[in-house]
């Protein structure tokens, strides 16, 4: 009886296994979290793998705190990491910046390879691992052509800035930088009235080509059915305007919270 109860219990859960022990190559860069983890299958079988911190941390009084969608590094800076240990200096509600730490290892382990998050609940551990390497640098960049401001209160300053290039030119259009995978990236801001920007093209560009894939839909939500993939270095025009983009990692990169 004890016997099944224990091959029960190991069936239902994957180990968390500690990084310090089981990963080589610990880095962090751009907020990400990065290792070569083993497996667990034998002695030097790693999986090379991310995950990303920027949204699970919040700065609570000048405190590090872990949080879902928490951004701590509006007023947190000159972060370093040493062992598994994140420290930075963060501005509490009243009074100077002073240094405050957390150890990663709360809430991030090696799962059979996979470095993974269980801030919000059990870490799901990928079915299968990827073999495009996590990049040097996770930055790239989105160029927009023939962007168009659309307010649905008909907010009147939107019609300045149309458009900005060309469909075919994105390279003149307008553009921004990120380092981090995103559900639905869009250009949506409230004056207070509602105001998002279209667009009929996109080209992407990485820091290190391949490690992501882009997405193109038609609504807010990123719900509907994809306009397109917009593959990276060229200016991809699409039938619909575009409204929001999806970044999924396509090396192993645990992101969401
Ligand atoms: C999350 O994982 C850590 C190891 O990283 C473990 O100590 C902790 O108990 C886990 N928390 C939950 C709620 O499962
Ligand atoms: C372009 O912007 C105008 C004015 O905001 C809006 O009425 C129109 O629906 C937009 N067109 C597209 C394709 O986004």
């Amino acid at each position: 009886m004890v016997r099944q109860l224990a091959v029960i219990a190991a069936l239902a859960t994957v180990a968390a296994a500690g990084i310090l022990s089981d990963c080589t190559n610990i880095d962090f860069r751009e907020k990400w979290l990065v290792a070569d983890c083993l497996t667990g299958k034998d002695a030097s079988t790693r999986i090379n793998s991310a995950v990303f911190i920027g949204n699970k941390l919040t700065n609570n009084d000048g405190n590090l705190q872990w949080q879902a969608n928490g951004g701590y590094a509006t007023y947190c800076r000159d972060c370093t990491f040493a062992g598994t240990t994140y420290t930075c200096s963060c501005r509490p509600n009243f009074g100077q910046y002073k240094w405050t730490s957390i150890n990663l290892e709360e809430h991030i382990a090696n799962y059979n390879g996979f470095l993974l998050s269980n801030l919000t609940g059990p870490a799901r551990t990928p079915s299968r691992a990827s073999t495009v390497p996590v990049p040097a640098s996770f930055s790239y960049d989105l160029r927009y052509a023939a962007t168009n401001c659309t307010s649905p209160e008909d907010y009147y300053e939107c019609n300045d800035d149309l458009p900005l290039a060309q469909p075919g030119d994105c390279a003149n259009g307008g553009g921004l930088s990120l380092n981090y995978a995103v559900d639905c990236f869009k250009n949506r801001w409230y004056f207070p009235w509602e105001v998002y920007t279209t667009f009929q093209s996109l080209q992407p560009g990485a820091a290190v080509s391949g490690a992501w894939e882009f997405t193109v839909f038609g609504d807010l939500e990123c719900s509907g059915a994809p306009l397109g993939k917009a593959p990276e270095g060229a200016c991809s025009k699409f039938a619909e305007f575009g409204v929001g983009v999806r970044v999924e990692p396509l090396f192993n990169g645990d992101w969401r919270v």
